[in-house]
C-alpha cells in the first residue's frame, strides 16, 4: 500500500468522501464534505434515502462523476477525534481493497477543524489505513502481502488536502507511518508460530530490525544468562529445547548524563503452561505470550525513527515454557538476579519469573521510569476484557502520565488496584516468595505485587497487563485483526516517552 498527499484529484480512479451526520434538533441531516458530491446526491440525501452511520460507507459503482470511476462516501459523527477517525479508516480500506488494484483520492480538506487539528486528522487516517492493511497471510502458499510489512501491493491512496506541501502535514504523515508501520512489525512478530518465532529467531529479528536505526542491540544466551544470575529465566527454560534469549536495546536520543526510560517486555514465544500444563483448547495461541516484548520491541523501534530526544533501554527476556525431564517441577526453588528465592508452585506462572531478572537489571540502570508490558494473566481477561488495557503503578505522577498518553493515543487504559494486602499473598512458604497467591482472586494485582518485589524503592514503576488486549480485539477495533496480534500499548509508550524527553 502506498500513501501520498496530494492538491490535485487523479482522475480515473476512486473518490472516497465524508458524510457528516449533522445534528439539526432531534434529526440527524447528512453533509458530504465534498460540495459537488452533495449537490449530485441531494436528492437521496432530502428523501432520506441515504443513511451513513460513523463509520458505515457506500460504494456507487461506475458512478462516473467528475472523472472519477466510483465513489465511495464513508460516514463520521458530527463530534470528530482521532480514534473514530482511525476508525473511519478502516472502514475504506475494507470498501475500497474489494475493488481490486486501485487508486482511491480521500478528499480530505471538508474534515471541520482548523490547521493544527487538520493535521492531527491526517494522522490518524494514515495510521488507521496502514493498521488495517495489515494482513498475515505469508505461511499461506498462495502469499498475498509482502513479507516483510504485510502490506497489500496494489493499493494506493491519495489524500486530497490543500495542506499537502505543509512541513506539519508532512511530519504528521511521516510519523502515522513510523508508528503503524511499527505496530505492524510487532503484530508479525506476534502472530508468526512457536516454531517460527523462537526466543533465538526473536533475537535475530529484532537485531535485523535495530540496523541503521540507531539503537545498539546486544544478545546474551543461555551461558551468559546463567553468568548473570538471572535464575527466574534460566528456571523456565529447563523444560526447553529452545535456547533462551536476553535481548538488550539501547537508544541514546538525549545526553549521555540523562537517565534512561525502561521498557521491560515478557517474551514468551510459546506458554504450554511447563508441568502444570494448560488445557489444549485453545493452547495454539499462547504464541502470543511474547506480545509484551513485542510491544516494547516495536515502540523502542518508533521511538528511534523518529529521533526523539530521550535515551531507553529497553529488555526482553525470552524463552519457551514447556515441558521435559529437566523442566522446573511444583516446589522447585529458584533464586533471582537480586538473590530473591521463589518456590514454583505453578509452573503457569512463568511470566513473574522471567520478569524478575529483567526489572532487576532494569533497576541497575538507575532509569528515570520502568514500563513493563506482560500477557501475564487470565485473570487480567476476566475483569477487563479486551477493550482496556490494566495497568498497575502506586506512583501518582507516572499514572497522571499514562492517562495523559493515553488519551493521546487513543488506546484504552485502566488503573487498577496495587497494594500491601497484594505484596502479602505473595509470600512463601520455603522461600522469599511463591510465584502463586495464597488468597483467593485478583490473580492480575497478586502477580503486579510479585513482580514489585524487583524494582528497586523510588523508581517510578508500572506494569501493563495485556493479556485482554494484545490478541483478538478486531471486534473492537476494525483496523485491528479479528483474530491475531494487536500491538497494543505500542502508540501509547511511545507517547509516554516523549514525556521524558
Ligand atoms: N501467559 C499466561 C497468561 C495468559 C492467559 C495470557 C490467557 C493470555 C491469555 C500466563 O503465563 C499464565 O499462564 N498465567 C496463569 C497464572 C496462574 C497460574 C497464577 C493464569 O493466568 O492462569
Ligand atoms: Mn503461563
Ligand atoms: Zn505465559
Amino acid at each position: 500500500m502506498k500513501i501520498e498527499l496530494t492538491k490535485m484529484s487523479h482522475s480515473g480512479s476512486t473518490l472516497v468522501a465524508f458524510a457528516l451526520n449533522e445534528k439539526a434538533g432531534k434529526e440527524t441531516r447528512l453533509k458530504i464534505t465534498h460540495p459537488a458530491l452533495q449537490l449530485r446526491l441531494k436528492k437521496v440525501i432530502d428523501d432520506k434515502e441515504l443513511s451513513l452511520k460513523p463509520e458505515e460507507c457506500v460504494l456507487f459503482r461506475n458512478m462516473d462523476f467528475e472523472g472519477y470511476k466510483h465513489v465511495v462516501v464513508v460516514g463520521l459523527s458530527d463530534l470528530i477525534n482521532h480514534e473514530q477517525i482511525r476508525r473511519t479508516a478502516a472502514a475504506i480500506h475494507c470498501c475500497v481493497k474489494p475493488l481490486g488494484k486501485t487508486v482511491a483520492t480521500i478528499d480530505f480538506d471538508g474534515i471541520p477543524a482548523d490547521k493544527r487539528e487538520a493535521v492531527q486528522c491526517l494522522q490518524a487516517l494514515v495510521e488507521g489505513l496502514i493498521l488495517t492493511d495489515y494482513d498475515f497471510s505469508e505461511l499461506k502458499s498462495s502469499k498475498k502481502t509482502d513479507k516483510k510489512t504485510s502490506a497489500d501491493k496494489n493499493l494506493v491512496f491519495h489524500i486530497l488536502t490543500k495542506f499537502s506541501d505543509d512541513a506539519d502535514s508532512k511530519k504528521a504523515l511521516k510519523e502515522a507511518h513510523v508508528l503503524a508501520e511499527t505496530v505492524n512489525f510487532s503484530r508479525r512478530l506476534g502472530d508468526l508460530p512457536g516454531n517460527l518465532m523462537t526466543p533465538t529467531i526473536l533475537a535475530n529479528t529484532v537485531v535485523a530490525a535495530c540496523r541503521g536505526t540507531g539503537i545498539k542491540a546486544t544478545v546474551w544466551n543461555k551461558a551468559r544468562i546463567k553468568k548473570e544470575k538471572m535464575g527466574g529465566l534460566l528456571g523456565v527454560s529447563n523444560g526447553s529445547d529452545q535456547e533462551p534469549r536476553f535481548i538488550i536495546l539501547e537508544y541514546k536520543g538525549a545526553a549521555a548524563s540523562k537517565k534512561p526510560v525502561a521498557f521491560v517486555g515478557k517474551g514468551l514465544t510459546f506458554d504450554c503452561g511447563g508441568v502444570s500444563i494448560k488445557p489444549s483448547g485453545g493452547m495454539e495461541e499462547m504464541k502470543y505470550d511474547m506480545c509484551g516484548g513485542a510491544n516494547v520491541i516495536g515502540a523502542m523501534l518508533a521511538i528511534a525513527k523518529l529521533k526523539l530526544k530521550v535515551n531507553v533501554i529497553c529488555l526482553v527476556p525470552s524463552t519457551e515454557n514447556m515441558v521435559n525431564g529437566s523442566a522446573t517441577k511444583p516446589g522447585d526453588v529458584h533464586t533471582a538476579r537480586n538473590g530473591k528465592t521463589f518456590e514454583i508452585n505453578n509452573t503457569d506462572a512463568e511470566g513473574r519469573l522471567i520478569l524478575s531478572d529483567a526489572l532487576c537489571f532494569a533497576s541497575e540502570h538507575k532509569p528515570q521510569v520502568i514500563i513493563d508490558a506482560a500477557t501475564l494473566t487470565g485473570a487480567m481477561i476476566v475483569a477487563l476484557g479486551n477493550t482496556h488495557t490494566g495497568y498497575f503503578t502506586r506512583n501518582k505522577e507516572l499514572k497522571e502520565k499514562i492517562e495523559m498518553a493515553s488519551e493521546q493515543s487513543g488506546e484504552w487504559v485502566w488503573n487498577m488496584p496495587l497494594c500491601d494486602f497484594h505484596v502479602k499473598d505473595m509470600k512463601g512458604t520455603y522461600a522469599d516468595l511463591s510465584n502463586m497467591s495464597s488468597g483467593k482472586g485478583a490473580g492480575s494485582a497478586t502477580a503486579a505485587a510479585f513482580l514489585e518485589q524487583f524494582v528497586e524503592e523510588g523508581i517510578p514503576w508500572a506494569h501493563f497487563d495485556i493479556a485482554g488486549t494484545g490478541w483478538a480485539v478486531g471486534n473492537r477495533l476494525p483496523y485491528c485483526p479479528k483474530k491475531g496480534a494487536s500491538g497494543a500499548m505500542i502508540r501509547t509508550f511511545v507517547e509516554l516517552a516523549k514525556m521524558y524527553v
